[in-house]
């Protein structure tokens, strides 16, 4: 087996692991990991934007407000302090580097998006908003001669020994290699592939949550789940995010007879909460029979929508669907995981040596749910924080590599299961049926036990990128159940059609760890 030393190793490299690897390379040598090519990430596909109070009508006490009123109750109120006291100053330095933000006049454009009480979210390009923020990190990275980066590596487990993290095993060119480092930073971002429909890409299969799990880490808040209201319902179309910025510039949504419907579900209509514009167009789906609802954009004048929405433009003509004429068939898909790895507000972990940061960590700033953009900036606020603390394990002492038998397990170079494809099929339907939007104590139950079954695979032998993932997935699936059957009550993205009420013990926070076993 193959041994790399590192002094930082960061796995992922979304915009939290970027910001954190930038935040340790003035303290020693790092590598990033990366899954797939360095881009692949949720990061490249945000559209909307990034919440931030940097407009003249904005302060960072409403945007705080805000954020605490879109989690429900379950914030935690320092950590959301952190986010929005400190975001300014990060766009600020990543607009230093070279990120270019849409603006109006030389002063810049903020859009409005659900749950928001001003317009605050910045964009780039109309709405290739985290393509500018992976584009602007990545060219910092590379201009820094002390990161180096391992594109196509997948962490598949942590090396930890005594209550220490000294890195990883990476499965890299079809073999398994130990990196030893002296501290190590997850941001391999969130799990949305667990679920069947999910506007998440393929890498989000929620590899560090399962990999912090088995290595002994605290989980948090695992129940709660955001459900995007709009992503793209067409033929062999992907579902594909359609912002919510378009609701925020008067896209209307309707029902398949033509009908809007949102203003009898929330006084905000189109701009509710996601988790009250989910619900909404499951219930107008079940009443008229259909399997989808439509976004409507077609009373803006064309030339507008072509500029604002560019991407979704284009994207949506290839499947014959042109936004500046056609309503648009949409429904909803899983999109973001409030929950995570458990961490304080400088991404460390209860694995000494380990930080957490961006969609995989749960600081408990989102609370039960998370208010639209704020993740791009907690990937930088977060990063930033995990990097600078883990920064300060420079000069730590590397145990003997010959502590870490478990490679030998690793060895043998194969999967052990053979119908890894239909498992992940299995899992991820169940996920969606039993799971997703509207959830009761039977669905869970009957997720639980289907999931039961499939368990022993977590025990097998994975040398793919498929297997580690359905292993990983499997892990997640299991968690977030867990938490589900275990909150009787509804509150933020988790809803009870047995339990509809928040529940007397609404503000016990949900932890779970494999100390107490799945
Ligand atoms: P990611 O950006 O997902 O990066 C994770 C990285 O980890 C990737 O490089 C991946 O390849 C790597 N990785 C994963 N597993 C492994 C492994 N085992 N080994 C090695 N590497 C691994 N948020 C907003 O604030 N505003 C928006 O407008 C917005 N729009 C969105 C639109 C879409 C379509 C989606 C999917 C999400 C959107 N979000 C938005 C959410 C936001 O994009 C994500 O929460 C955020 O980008 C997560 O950043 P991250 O760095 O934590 O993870
Ligand atoms: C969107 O653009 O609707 C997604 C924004 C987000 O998830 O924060």
């Amino acid at each position: 087996m193959q041994d790399i030393t590192t002094d930082f190793l960061v796995i992922g490299s979304g915009v939290a692991g970027l910001r954190a690897a930038i935040e340790l390379a003035g303290k020693g040598n790092v590598l990033v990991v990366t899954k797939d090519i360095p881009t692949e990430s949720s990061t490249e596909y945000a559209q909307g934007g990034v919440a931030v109070a940097l407009s003249d009508e904005d302060e960072v006490g409403i945007h705080f407000e805000d954020t605490i009123r879109a989690g429900d109750g379950l914030c935690r109120e320092d950590a959301v302090k952190v986010l929005v006291e400190e975001g300014p100053e990060r766009i600020r330095e990543l607009i230093e580097w070279g990120a270019e933000f849409d603006r109006e006049g030389t002063k810049l454009a903020f859009t409005l998006e659900a749950a928001h009480s001003r317009r605050r979210v910045l964009h780039a390009n109309g709405d290739s908003t985290g393509k500018e923020l992976e584009r602007s990190l990545l060219s910092k990275v590379i201009s820094i001669n002390t990161i180096s980066r391992l594109p196509f590596s997948i962490a598949a487990d942590l090396l930890v020994k005594d209550g220490r993290c000294y890195g990883a095993y990476i499965l890299k060119d079809a073999k398994m290699c130990r990196v030893f480092a002296r501290a190590t930073v997850l941001a391999t971002g969130g799990a949305g592939q667990a679920f069947s429909r999910t506007t998440n890409p393929a890498v989000a299969t929620g590899d560090g949550m399962a990999i912090a799990y088995r290595a002994g880490a605290v989980l948090e808040d695992m129940e709660f789940v955001q459900f995007h209201p709009t992503a793209l319902y067409a033929p062999s179309a992907p579902q594909f995010l359609l912002t919510e910025a378009m609701r925020g510039e008067g896209a209307v949504l309707k029902n398949i007879a033509n009908k809007p419907f949102m203003s009898c579900y929330h006084q905000q209509a189109e701009l509710a909460p996601r988790d009250v514009v989910s619900r909404a167009i499951i219930s107008e789906m079940v009443s008229t029979k259909s399997n989808n609802v439509y976004l409507d954009l077609t009373h803006k004048d064309s030339g507008f929508i072509k500029h604002r929405f560019p991407r979704i433009y284009s994207t949506c003509l290839r499947y014959d669907v042109d936004i500046t004429r056609d309503m648009i068939p949409v429904s909803p898909a899983a999109h973001y995981i409030m929950g995570g790895v458990k961490t304080d507000l400088d991404g460390a972990t209860n694995i000494k040596g380990l930080y957490a940061a961006g969609e995989v960590a749960c600081t408990g700033v989102h609370g039960a749910n998370r208010l639209a953009s704020n993740s791009l900036l907690e990937g930088l606020v977060y990063g930033f924080r995990a990097g600078r603390s883990a920064a300060s394990e420079t000069g730590r002492e590397l145990p003997d590599g010959r502590y870490f038998g478990k490679g030998a397990i690793f060895e043998n170079g194969k999967d052990d299961v053979a119908n890894i494809e239909e498992v992940r099929t299995f899992v991820r339907r169940i996920m969606w049926d039993r799971v997703g939007i509207i959830r009761c104590g039977v669905s869970l139950s009957e997720a639980w036990d289907k999931f039961s079954e499939i368990k022993p695979l977590l025990d097998s032998t994975f040398m793919t990128r498929r297997g580690l993932e359905l292993r990983n997935m499997l892990t997640v699936s299991l968690l977030i159940t867990k938490a589900a059957l275990n909150r009787k009550g509804s509150i933020g993205g988790h809803y009870r059609s047995d339990f509809t009420d928040r529940g007397s013990e609404w503000h016990r926070r949900i932890t779970l760890s494999n100390q107490d076993g799945l």
